[in-house]
């Protein structure tokens, strides 16, 4: 390409182009072409002054500063910005039968307690009002699968996961790993999930206030489901009569994920809610790196930096 000694704007942008159009992996040349057309495109359209290009350093900054085994404020940025549901519908187009798939989200922890049937993942949890989540996990057939394993994790009833309460010292709460019986059944007790903000004391929390945007997500609880042969997947169910179903901050609500909490009073005992939801697994089929590869990269950033 020529040298240029009087550049414009698209001249840079050509020359960045060029330079990248070299590289070898044709799918690694893919991505940097977009991104470079792309962010040199956003940055041409809005005019970007100097002193929001040193702001948006000073946040990206921040949020990796931010980051640890606790926080992941990349993924909350990601999540935020609706990027992880465009990602998640790309790669799970349904409908296919298979449960849908929404958001991992920045709080799973790895390490979650092995509990039997029924067990309680609430157990240090007293101001929640006990639940008990139960259903099946099937094939695309309608099948049971034995052995599926369901790795659940959710708020405690105070809306704060345990790694946001300093009161558990980093101990594991409101987490844990199930498997289905020889009917593909699985049964956890739990609080009611509750309805709670995202963390917004970094730049997503600024993000949000600046734009005039509610930091809350509807009542739920993550699963992770996977079985030997099958294609894990990594969803939520959220509670039917939560008032944030419509306006998710993070985007991650799919109607066929909503589920009825029902409550259940019985004379002379205490209030508690069931939910019933089935599981629907397709076949695995592709060698390519699995989802569940995917959920393990990220939640082993928290681990890597803990280090
Ligand atoms: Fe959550």
């Amino acid at each position: 390409m020529a040298v240029h000694h009087n550049k414009t704007e698209d001249d840079i942008t050509a020359e960045v182009l060029e330079r990248f159009s070299q590289t070898p992996d044709p799918r690694l040349r893919q991505i940097m072409l977009g991104l470079v057309k792309h962010l040199h495109a956003f940055v041409k359209e809005v005019e970007l002054t100097e002193a929001e290009w040193f702001q948006a350093i000073e946040i990206l900054t921040e949020a990796g500063r931010m980051c640890s085994d606790k926080r992941q404020e990349f993924i909350l940025f990601s999540d935020t910005l609706g990027v992880s549901m465009v990602v998640d519908l790309i790669n799970h187009r349904k409908p296919d039968g298979a449960t849908e798939s929404t958001v991992f989200g920045p709080f799973h922890r790895l390490g979650a307690p092995e509990m039997p049937a029924g067990g309680n993942i609430a157990h240090l949890d007293k101001s929640g009002t006990p639940t008990l989540v139960s259903g099946r996990v099937l094939d695309l057939d309608g099948a049971p699968i034995q052995g599926a394993l369901l790795d659940v994790w959710q708020t405690q009833s105070s809306g704060l996961y345990d790694s946001q309460d300093e009161s558990l010292g980093g101990a594991l709460h409101m987490r844990g790993r199930f498997y289905t019986d020889a009917e593909g059944r699985y049964s956890i007790r739990t609080a009611l999930p509750v309805h709670y903000p995202i963390p917004s004391d970094g730049p997503v929390g600024r993000m949000l206030r600046a734009t005039g945007r509610h930091p809350w997500r509807p009542a739920h609880i993550h699963f992770v489901v996977s079985a030997d042969g099958y294609e894990p997947v990594t969803t939520h169910i959220f509670d039917r009569r939560d008032e944030y179903l419509g306006s998710d901050a993070v985007f991650a609500v799919k109607d066929s994920l909503i589920c009825d909490f029902v409550r259940h009073e019985p004379p002379g005992g205490k209030p508690h809610y069931t939910a019933e939801f089935d599981f629907r697994l397709k076949p695995a089929t592709e060698l390519k790196a699995t989802v569940l590869d995917a959920q393990q990269r990220l939640a082993a950033l928290g681990a890597r930096a803990a280090e």
